[in-house]
């Protein structure tokens, strides 16, 4: 009882600033139970509920293989050095060029780079916030052997065209999925499409346990090199151990390796998130469709926003609500933001806007040519996104919301 208190004031405490938080109450008392469960057990480290947790995702997104990871930045590390692994066949060598969005997040590109990749950006439509998959194919050349998509806010670009483009040319397809778990297009789930799909469990993620990422596969070797690369390179597996009968079977390394285990409090607290996901992706879409349904029924709407809209072939999940301002406020965005924020309803930008705009970037000369991406900065000055929660959004609230957004026309 004395837990519980605690757990709930200290969740009411970090909330207290926003009337609208990015998200309220991400965590239940039951998904704490779990982890509080694990704790209470003594073996917090990887163990069962990982293992429960890795093959209930698989099931459910129709792949073969899952492995649980402490991140989704992870996710996307381990993705990237299984690519070049020795082990795999088809793999890349150093200096073989890759193609990544301009509209990206941090962990997506810098694996490509520490692993030795030359990067080529592409940009993003700014309607779609995803890529043309024919600029991607346009940038492709004889070097090119890996291509990082991230499918954007619950979205996607046409993922089957790019699947099929990139089997026929033996380019290895990594699905930064770390944003859209949940969301189909063509009635399969996105992040199944690549050689390897990687999804995160950060806090205000699609579900969350916190921190967590998990990464999908549908081949067996490249399964087995997840699994050492997670943990040190080493395998404890019986027939390795036969294999190499002078050596202590307890401490064989097969592998490079990396130390990014989840916690089994994460897997456990992860598990009962995900069997909530489908409910979680229904109310959010819900309380979308209230949002914009009632800001453009308001006498006050003057097309002072632009929705992103939902391709054909999708099913969309989404973690926030991303929102484009028309072009005429640009130059207002600031003190629109600033104003909106102190008012109480809390923002983050769209990813991190054009990356090739951020000083990283310089510092390891990834676009030498300072080439500009129109369609990733348009989304970086006019673009933002407000929380879309788990739960059924109140009168109280969308009214909250319209006011703030209205006062972009008071500006
Ligand atoms: C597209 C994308 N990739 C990767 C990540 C990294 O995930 P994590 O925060 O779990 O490391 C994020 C995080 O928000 C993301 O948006």
């Amino acid at each position: 009882m004395q837990l519980k208190n605690k757990f709930n004031h200290s969740i009411l405490l970090s909330r207290k600033k926003y009337r609208y938080p990015l998200l309220r109450n991400g965590l239940d008392k039951f998904d704490l139970k779990k982890g509080i469960q694990v704790i209470q057990s003594g073996h917090i480290t990887m163990n069962k509920h990982t293992e429960i947790f890795e093959k209930k995702f698989a099931k459910k997104l129709k792949t073969k293989y899952a492995v649980m990871v402490n991140s989704g930045s992870s996710a996307n590390l381990l993705a990237t050095f299984a690519s070049c692994n020795p082990l795999r066949k088809n793999r890349f060598k150093k200096g073989d060029h890759a193609i990544i969005q301009s509209l990206c997040w941090s962990t997506s590109l810098w694996p490509l780079v520490q692993a030795g990749l030359k990067v080529k950006f592409v940009d993003v439509n700014p309607l779609s916030l995803n890529v043309n998959v024919e600029d991607i194919i346009s940038k492709v050349n004889l070097k090119t052997k890996v291509i990082m998509i991230i499918n954007v806010l619950g979205l996607s670009c046409d993922i089957l065209r790019l699947k099929n483009f990139c089997r026929k040319k033996k380019i290895i397809l990594i699905e930064d999925n770390c944003e859209s778990l949940g969301a189909k297009y063509n009635e399969k789930y996105l992040g199944t499409y690549g050689d390897f799909g990687t999804f995160s469990f950060f806090y205000s993620h699609p579900i969350t346990s916190g921190e967590g990422g998990m990464i999908v596969c549908n081949d067996k070797e490249d399964y087995n090199i997840l699994k050492s690369l997670r943990s040190h390179g080493w395998s404890r597996n019986k027939k390795t151990s036969k294999k190499y009968p002078n050596l202590d079977p307890r401490y064989i390394f097969v592998n490079s390796g990396f130390n990014v285990r989840p916690l089994d409090i994460q897997a456990a607290i992860a598990l009962n998130q995900f069997k909530k996901l489908d409910k979680f992706k229904k109310i959010r879409i819900e309380n979308r469709k209230k949002i914009i349904d009632s800001l453009k029924k308001d006498s006050k709407w003057k097309n002072q926003f632009h929705f992103i809209e939902v391709p054909l072939k999708m099913k969309p999940s989404y973690m926030v609500f991303p929102i484009i301002l028309n072009p005429k406020f640009k130059n207002k965005k600031k003190q629109f933001i600033n104003e909106i924020e102190k008012r109480g309803l809390q923002t983050r930008p769209i990813i991190s806007g054009s990356f090739v705009n951020q000083p990283a970037t310089s510092l390891y000369k990834l676009n030498p040519k300072k080439i500009r991406f129109k369609g990733a900065e348009k989304i970086e000055k006019l673009g933002f996104v407000i929380g879309l929660h788990t739960t059924k959004i109140s009168n109280i609230e969308i009214n909250f919301i319209k006011d703030c957004l209205f006062l972009i026309d008071k500006i």
